[in-house]
C-alpha cells in the first residue's frame, strides 16, 4: 500500500497553517473609526491617517520622506518617471524576481535588462552587472529578494561609476537590514508592497521611500494629480485610501515583534531543515545584519533523493498538506511577454525601435535557469512562521515522510 499522500496515502497534515492576512479587533476598530470621520480620501480635507503613517515608516525605515501609492508597484513607475527614465532606456534588474518589477519598467516604454543571481541567496549577482550596461542604461532596481538584503555595496559602486539610478524594490523586506542600515533609502529611492502576501498589509498598498527632497516632492506631485508640486507634470492619481492607510497604522505596531518571532522560529526551522540531507538553506552574507524573513528560498540536491526531480518532489510535499512550499522563480525572460514582446504597446506614435536591440529568446542566465529546473524551492515563512513549533515539526516530517518514500514517485 502507498505512503505517499500523492499516492493516496493518509497526509502529514490537514489543518491550515496560521491565518494570513492577520487582523484583530484593532484593524476593524480603525476601519470603523475613518468611516465615522467621513475623510475617506487622502490628501484632502485635513485627513491624516497616510500622513502619519508615511512619516512613521520612513522613520522606522530610516529614511527622511515617505510617499503612499496604491500598490507596490506603481511605486516602482513613479521612482523610474522621478529618474527621468523613458522610451529606450535601460533598466538593469535580476532575472528571478516577479514580473512587476519589469512591467513597471515596460510601462515606460523603457527596456527591461535581465541579470543573473548569485547562486547563494538568489539576489542580483554584482559581478554580472557591468557587462550588461551600454550607453543607454540609465537605472539599476535591487530587489531584496524574500526580505534578504541584496549586497547594496557592490551595487552602489558600480551605479555611481556610471551614473546610474539605484531603486531598491523593498516589496519584500520591511524591517531588513544591511550593515546595520535598514533597507529602501540606501539607494536613491525604495519601493515597499502592502499587497496581503506581504509582513504586514492593507490588501494592496504601497510606499516609496527617499533621502532626496526632491525626488520626494516630484513622486508626491506625481502621485495626486501634480498637486502642490510648482511646475505642470505628468502626473495621475495613484493615492491610497484612508481605511488603508489606518489599518497599516494598526498592522505597523506589529511589525517589530512579528519580526522577532519568526527569526526565533526560523532558528529552529533551519536547525531540523539542515538535518536532512539533500536540503539546504541559503548561507547568509555577514553584512546582512537583520533579515525580515519572509520566503525561504532552499535548494534541493536530487541526488539525495535517487534523482528524483525538484517538481516532483514538491508535488509530493504539497500533498502531504504543506501547502506553503512552491517550485520557485522562473527567469522573467521565459514568460511568453519576453518570449513574444507582446508588451509592445500599439499606441505608441514613436514606433517602439529600442525593443529590436533585445532578442529574449537568447537571453540566458545559467545560474537562475539551473536553480528553476534543478534545484530552488521556496517556502512561505510569512505566516508560518508565526504559528506553534508543531507546525515546523510537520513540515519536517513530511519532508523526511517523501525522503523515505522516495522510491514511489521516482
Ligand atoms: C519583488 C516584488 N516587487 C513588487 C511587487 C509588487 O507589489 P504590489 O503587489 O503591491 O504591486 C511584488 C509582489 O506583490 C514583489 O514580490
Amino acid at each position: 500500500m502507498s505512503k505517499l499522500a500523492i499516492n493516496g496515502g493518509k497526509p502529514v497534515r490537514k489543518k491550515p497553517f496560521f491565518p494570513w492576512p492577520y487582523h484583530s479587533q484593532e484593524e476593524v476598530n480603525a476601519v470603523v473609526r475613518v468611516a465615522k470621520s467621513g475623510k475617506w480620501q487622502s490628501r484632502w480635507h485635513g485627513a491624516d491617517d497616510v500622513t502619519e503613517f508615511e512619516r512613521a515608516f520612513a522613520r522606522y525605515q530610516q529614511a527622511e520622506y515617505g510617499v503612499c501609492v496604491n500598490n507596490g508597484t506603481v511605486t516602482m513607475m513613479i521612482a523610474l518617471q522621478c529618474f527621468g527614465i523613458g522610451p529606450g532606456d535601460e533598466v538593469l534588474m535580476p532575472v528571478s524576481t516577479f514580473i512587476a518589477v519589469p512591467l513597471a519598467v515596460l510601462q515606460l516604454n523603457a527596456v527591461p535588462v535581465f541579470i543573473d543571481i548569485e547562486p547563494g541567496h538568489g539576489n542580483i549577482d554584482p559581478a554580472k552587472l557591468e557587462d550588461a550596461i551600454t550607453p543607454r542604461t540609465k537605472a539599476v532596481i535591487v530587489v531584496h529578494n524574500y526580505g534578504i538584503p541584496a549586497d547594496m555595496d557592490a551595487v552602489l559602486a558600480i551605479a555611481r561609476k556610471n551614473k546610474l539610478h539605484v531603486l531598491e524594490d523593498a516589496a519584500h523586506a520591511h524591517g531588513s537590514e544591511w550593515r546595520g542600515k535598514r533597507v529602501g533609502a540606501i539607494g536613491d529611492m525604495g519601493s515597499f508592497s502592502f499587497q496581503s502576501g506581504k509582513v504586514m498589509t492593507s490588501g494592496d498598498g504601497g510606499i516609496l521611500l527617499t533621502n532626496n527632497e526632491k525626488l520626494y516632492k516630484l513622486a508626491k506631485g506625481i502621485s495626486s494629480f501634480g498637486y502642490g508640486y510648482p511646475e505642470p507634470i505628468l502626473a495621475c492619481n495613484y493615492r491610497i485610501s484612508e481605511f488603508q492607510a489606518a489599518v497599516l497604522r494598526v498592522q505597523f505596531k506589529r511589525l517589530d515583534s512579528q519580526i522577532d518571532r519568526r527569526w526565533k522560529n526560523y532558528q529552529y526551522l533551519s536547525k531540523r531543515l539542515d538535518e536532512i540531507d539533500g536540503i539546504n538553506i541559503p548561507a547568509m552574507d555577514e553584512r546582512v545584519t537583520r533579515w525580515s524573513v519572509y520566503v525561504l528560498f532552499a535548494r534541493y540536491n536530487r541526488d539525495a533523493f535517487e534523482g528524483v526531480s525538484k517538481q516532483r518532489f514538491v508535488e509530493a510535499v504539497k500533498a502531504e498538506g504543506i501547502e506553503i512550499i512552491s517550485d520557485g522563480y522562473t527567469p522573467l525572460y521565459r514568460n511568453p511577454l519576453f518570449q513574444n514582446k507582446t508588451f509592445m504597446s500599439k499606441n505608441c506614435s514613436a514606433g517602439q525601435p529600442w525593443y529590436d536591440r533585445i532578442d529574449y529568446t537568447k537571453v540566458h542566465c545559467p545560474v537562475a535557469e539551473h536553480m528553476a529546473d534543478e534545484s530552488a524551492f521556496d517556502m512561505d515563512l510569512y505566516n508560518f512562521l508565526l504559528g506553534p513549533t508543531s507546525d515546523i515539526d510537520d513540515v519536517i516530517d513530511a519532508i523526511s515522510k517523501v525522503k523515505e518514500n522516495i522510491s514511489e514517485i521516482k
